[in-house]
């Protein structure tokens, strides 16, 4: 037995090293499986999907009322903004105690049967985790600021007045643009990356970090199944706060994010919650780079399970996008990606303005057809999908034209800070209206009753006018409707491993209108095809001699001759593709 005792150890040794946990590919080369690789998230802005109690506010009550309509779309996971007790400085990125339910959402009854609720579906939840920052309103801000001495005191970023101003940090909600708030109590300024109610946590501190793993846990012990980090990029400072070179914040990203000690504090919280509970995990932001992006989430790092990446979602600006930088940069990404890694596929979420009104065309004629072609890229990328509510419809921005129509304090604060340094006031209301957060917040539309069914009261945030007829009752009955449409693709995607497992090849790069690409698994083979044009146009490839079957199509009809096609103005077609 004893001679045998070494080799054995050697085998497992071996064994273990090849094992999937340490490589992100199996053996033969395919990705490894995992359920958060495969789950569409549909994401949910609890504030604007539907009051149940007529104060104008969305409710988990609301939610629960809907979950019949959240399982009809096909979906795998919810993912919910804050739901946490907040003054809602910033609409519950404000969290003023992370282990209770903000009172205009309900009680955690509500929350304890949302979750049970989901779940009877078959249905995962993953819960929004926002500590780079409190409310000034939490009880750990309360104590820390009472004293240079409270126990507190070294949970937040202080810098003693006696010491001078500190060096300048920009703030993206302030405003000034001044991430120091000066507190006349302790004569010390604390740090605020965002709005002055929502001071910095201090990460460096271990009795704060533990204080936040075991609020996860909290959560993970009902039964939650997932995390999204807010901000988290920002979490670890250079505490010595050095001076920063002049005009940095239009870099900002450069400076704040992945500083210091990031990574050991993300291992620590794998350590301490992740690799203890089956939960997913993402991060708001991927770092300034691939290597960055990597590093948080390649699987034998032990961090993160998967990127959230802006440069996609960044893309489109008042004024227009390109869309050979669009299909250059969803290309790279998944290039980078290709082997290690894991990425989200967004390009919509509660900080942007309407899908369709930013990467599609919101005009009558067009809206429904790009509405359906976006959808249909998302659900048809290699990456995790997160549709965000409204999109399914089609909603678009409501396009406020007064700064007092607006209610988040970004729009508020950053109309004060341009007015104040001079700048075209016009000019900028003109963008605000259509890069706004608030676009992509007004109020879920329902049918075609008083406020779109969200509310019997007044809604915080107006409702679209177009809900009259662009509404879940209509589209319901709609056999053509964008709705009716998500939900075949939410069906493709789930019935074909290749769409999400497959790997992607652009075709066409230079295409101006239409992005093609083919996603392959094996022998399964599709090509994607999807006009992001106003006009019908033309395109030959060689993988369209090889077309077996329509698999979805927006259109009736397309428009083929061997491996010529012709696309209608947003036609979107994915083609099943045999062996040629
Ligand atoms: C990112 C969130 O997505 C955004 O809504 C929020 O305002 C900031 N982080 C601050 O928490
Ligand atoms: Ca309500």
């Amino acid at each position: 037995m004893n001679i045998h005792l070494p080799l054995a150890l050697l085998l497992l040794l071996l064994l273990t090293a090849c094992s999937p946990k340490t490589s992100p590919r199996s053996s033969a080369g395919a990705p490894q499986k995992a359920w958060w690789k495969e789950a569409i998230v549909y994401q949910i802005y609890p504030r604007s999907f539907k009051d149940t109690n007529g104060d104008g506010v969305g409710d988990l009550k609301g939610i629960i009322e809907k979950l019949d309509y959240i399982k009809s779309l096909g979906v795998d996971a919810v993912w919910l903004n804050p739901i946490y007790s907040s003054p809602n400085d910033d609409n519950g990125y404000d969290v003023s105690d992370y282990r209770n339910i903000m009172q205009d959402f309900g009680t955690m009854a509500d929350f304890d049967q949302l979750l049970s609720g989901l779940h009877a579906r078959g249905i995962k939840l993953v819960m929004d985790i926002v500590v780079n920052h409190s409310s000034d309103e939490h009880e750990w801000f309360q104590q820390s600021r009472r004293s240079r001495n409270n126990p507190y005191r070294n949970y937040y970023h202080w810098w003693p007045a006696e010491k001078g101003k500190p060096p300048y940090r920009y703030s993206l909600f302030d405003e000034k643009g001044d991430a120091w708030k000066f507190d006349s109590l302790t004569n010390a300024y604390y740090l605020h990356y965002f709005s002055q109610k929502q001071p910095d946590l201090n990460w460096e501190n271990p009795k704060l970090r533990q204080e936040v793993y075991e609020i996860m846990k909290f959560w993970a012990e009902k039964g939650v199944d997932g995390f999204r980090l807010d901000a988290f990029q920002f979490v670890a400072k250079d505490t010595s706060f050095p001076a920063f070179p002049p005009g940095y914040e239009k870099n900002f990203i450069d400076y704040y994010a992945m500083q210091g000690n990031i990574h050991q504090y993300l291992k620590e919280m794998y350590r301490e919650v992740f690799s203890k509970y089956p939960v997913m995990s993402v991060a708001e932001g991927a770092g300034r780079n691939f290597d960055d992006a990597h590093a948080l989430v390649d699987a034998h790092r032990k961090e993160l399970n998967m990127a959230y990446a802006f440069e996609g979602v960044d893309i489109a600006q008042y004024g227009g996008y390109d869309l050979l930088h669009f299909k250059e940069v969803f290309s790279r990404w998944d290039s980078a990606f290709a082997h290690d890694g894991w990425l989200s596929i967004f390009l919509s979420n509660h900080d942007q303005a309407r899908l369709v009104s930013r990467f599609g065309n919101d005009s009558p004629a067009f809206r429904d057809a790009s509405a359906k072609m976006l959808n249909t890229f998302i659900l048809s990328m290699r990456g995790t999908p997160y549709c965000y509510y409204g999109d399914e419809l089609g909603m678009t921005n409501i396009g406020f034209t007064r700064i007092e129509q607006y209610r988040d304090i970004a729009a508020i604060n950053g109309y004060k800070k341009a007015r104040s340094e001079g700048q075209d006031m016009a000019l900028f209301l003109k963008k605000l209206s259509f890069q706004s957060r608030d676009n992509g917040r007004t109020p879920m539309q329902w049918d075609n009753s008083a406020q779109a069914g969200f509310s019997k009261g007044t809604p915080w945030l107006p409702v679209h006018a177009n809900a009259v007829g662009l509404n879940v009752a209509a589209q319901e009955k709609d056999p053509n409707s964008v709705l009716q449409y998500f939900k075949k693709m939410t069906q493709l995607r789930r019935q074909h491993p290749v769409l999400v497992y497959g790997q992607y090849t652009l075709l066409a790069a230079q295409h101006p209108d239409i992005y093609a690409y083919t996603r392959q698994l094996g022998d399964q083979k599709v090509l994607v095809l999807l006009n992001f044009s106003a006009k019908p146009s033309a395109i030959s490839l060689p993988e369209a001699g090889a077309v077996v079957q329509t698999l979805i199509n927006n259109y009736p009809e397309v428009e083929r001759s061997g491996e010529a096609l012709t696309l209608q103005p947003y036609q979107a077609v994915i083609f099943s593709l045999g062996s040629n």
